[in-house]
């Protein structure tokens, strides 16, 4: 939620924040704003994508060597010009921007405003900026120190970077609870919010922690914690190439992460699976087995589609491993003052790392006693971090806002720890586990194979689909979190109204919905809910609904009776969701293109929520 870029260095600083915004454009893109620090302090900012901002500055002058720029996801003010970032000070010799929320902005803006302060904008952003102002101004102190004692009174979440035009080599940046990365080259220093706009440049970086503050200049690095203490940087080398952030010849972002399953699944097999000789590596696992096997109940926490791989998750613990599961929505988990007993184990999914209400409900957890396990993308992100153990998915970097890979990567994980749990717990005998190992290490060719032969086939439904008005996603078992996953995708990439139900709850309610308008999209592969399905599917025709169908190839029942058909290959039904999602995904994306719509940046979402 909103993307933050800074630089101080030789290179001239617009064109490397530019440039950085547009890569952290995917956290919010409903204003952006650069601040360049040379003899003076200059601010330019426009409502709208980072290349609306590039338009307005054409021919103003933006030579610096130290800026910071800002891509907004707006909370507290409407998305505009004045709000946009960076913000400057009342006296104007500051300027900041911020990722995050300050919530007791309301009671420092009215300190502020019996000072006399005015306000350009309705952020509390602002408020926080003039805040530091006045301290420094009152306190006779330092900007460094100004900020430091500001620190102390806010509530909330933060990355800040903040700029002085009397130390114009200087960014001072701060973070808590949302992220920040720090470049390092020679001479030269980049801040953002992900390592994607630093990755050009360097592969030095440092991640910086809650509760400190850095002071960047050109030659130095200062990471000190919020009581001024010193504190080394651990700096770590980046495993990210730039051609992973890039389109490289597609489209669209979400485009390329859908065609990159076959390899990003097979980048997080490699080296784990070991079909052959029967062996699952993950350390994660290795190393906690006791804890795993012997776990109560485990709590799958995240948001989202994240939230969608708990409800499979579920499904597999309890299929095979015989363990009880909650999937919890990390911002209903958070507040609920949740039980949490010896023996429980959180296991928390996430994309980015760093989405907030997930993020939160895991400290909660983790104060109680709970052991809690990372299923995480973003290496070294907050979650990962905060992990006791955990497994990456290897998906690499995720740009379009929709999940796409990231979702298949956290079903491989997630499956890869059932079957070596379950396996080890003894709740699956030898000739099971073998050949779920079997048909998991098929996996990559078979996602291949749908987006070779069924692309077209899924492209036509979408421009025959495109102007419905709603649609309902039914599946029953592993396939019914597959139709709520379908039905999330096509809300945010089409705008359309979409349903997931479980396929026999239908008749309870949803079914009134029915009639010769509705498109009905059925997850109905071959597993043992199959007749079950084609009854639900009977039920949707005889009321006129048009029923477009996932079925397994081979298939001739649902496919006499749906109105459209697409196929997957045959999978063990607990491994299903991982090729009966890609056509869902193609759905939605061809039904955005269809609708010209601009799908990797849908309006008001950003990819990573670090807002609750
Ligand atoms: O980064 P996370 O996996 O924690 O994000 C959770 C959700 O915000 C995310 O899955 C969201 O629902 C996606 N836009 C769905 O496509």
């Amino acid at each position: 939620m909103c993307g933050i870029v800074g630089y101080t260095g030789k290179r001239e600083a617009y064109p490397v924040v530019l440039k950085g915004l547009k890569r952290l454009e995917y956290r919010g893109y409903d204003s952006s704003g650069i601040a360049l620090v040379n003899a003076s302090l200059k601010v330019y900012k426009k409502k709208g994508k980072v290349s609306e901002l590039e338009e307005s500055v054409i021919g103003k002058d933006t030579h610096a060597h130290t800026a910071i720029g800002h891509t907004r996801w707006a909370t507290h003010g409407e998305p505009s010009d004045r709000n946009a970032h960076p913000h400057r000070s009342s006296g104007g010799k500051l300027a900041m921007i911020h990722n995050g929320i300050i919530e007791n902005y309301a009671s420092i803006k009215q300190e502020l405003l019996k000072k006399d302060y005015e306000f350009k904008s309705d952020t509390d952003t602002e408020v926080l900026l003039n805040f530091i102002e006045d301290i420094k101004l009152h306190d006779h102190c330092s900007t460094e120190q100004a900020l430091r004692i500001a620190l102390k009174r806010v509530v909330g979440a933060y990355c800040i970077l903040l700029v002085d035009e009397d130390d114009p080599e200087t960014i001072i940046a701060a973070r808590k609870g949302s992220p920040l990365v720090i470049g390092i080259g020679k001479g030269e220093h980049f801040l953002a919010s992900d390592a994607s706009p630093i990755i050009e440049y360097t592969k030095e970086v440092v991640y910086v922690n809650d509760y400190e503050i850095a002071i960047v200049k050109p030659d130095e690095l200062v990471l000190k914690n919020l009581g001024n203490e010193k504190q080394t940087p651990f700096i770590q080398k980046l495993d990210m190439e730039l051609a992973a952030i890039e389109k490289g010849g597609y489209e669209h972002f979400m485009l390329k992460e859908i065609y990159d399953q076959p390899d990003s699944i097979f980048d997080c097999l490699r080296g784990r699976l070991h079909a052959n000789a029967g062996t699952i590596t993950m350390s994660g696992v290795e190393n906690h087995l006791p804890a795993l096997i012997n776990a109560h109940r485990m709590v799958m926490v995240a948001c989202g589609t994240s939230w969608h791989a708990g409800l499979i998750a579920e499904y597999l613990f309890e299929d095979l491993c015989r363990i009880p599961v909650e999937v919890e929505y990390a911002s209903e988990f958070r507040y609920r003052n949740p039980v949490i007993n010896k023996g429980d184990v959180i296991i928390a999914i996430s994309q980015s790392g760093e989405t907030a209400d997930t993020l939160v409900a895991l400290e909660n957890a983790k104060e109680k006693g709970a052991f809690i396990f990372g299923v995480v993308n973003a290496v070294g992100s907050s979650i990962a971090r905060l992990s006791d153990a955990g497994a990456y998915t290897h998906s690499g970097p995720e740009i379009g806002v929709a999940s796409t890979k990231a979702f298949t990567g956290q079903l491989v994980v997630l499956a890869m720890m059932a079957f070596k749990i379950g396996y080890a717990k003894g709740s699956i005998d030898n000739k099971r586990y073998m050949h779920l190992l079997t048909e998991l290490n098929s996996i990559p060719d078979k996602v291949a194979q749908i987006l070779k032969e069924s692309a077209a086939a899924v492209q036509s439904v979408a421009n025959k689909y495109k102007d419905a008005r709603d649609f309902l996603y039914l599946g029953r078992g592993y396939n019914f979190p597959v139709a709520l996953e379908g039905a999330l995708k096509l809300k945010e990439i089409s705008y359309i109204h979409a349903e997931g139900y479980p396929a026999a709850e239908m008749k309870h309610g949803p079914i009134a919905l029915v009639d010769e308008n509705l498109p009905v999209v059925f997850v109905a592969t071959k597993d043992k809910y199959y007749e079950k399905i084609v009854s639900n599917i009977q039920e949707i025709k005889a009321r006129k609904g048009k029923v477009i169908a996932v079925v397994t190839e081979g298939d001739t029942i649902i496919s006499e009776m749906a109105d459209d058909v697409i196929y997957v290959p045959d999978a063990d039904e607990a491994l299903a969701p991982l090729l009966s999602v890609i056509p869902l995904q193609l759905l939605s994306y061809y039904i955005g293109i269809a609708k010209d719509l601009d799908v990797d940046k849908p309006r008001n979402l950003a990819k990573s929520v670090t807002v609750e």
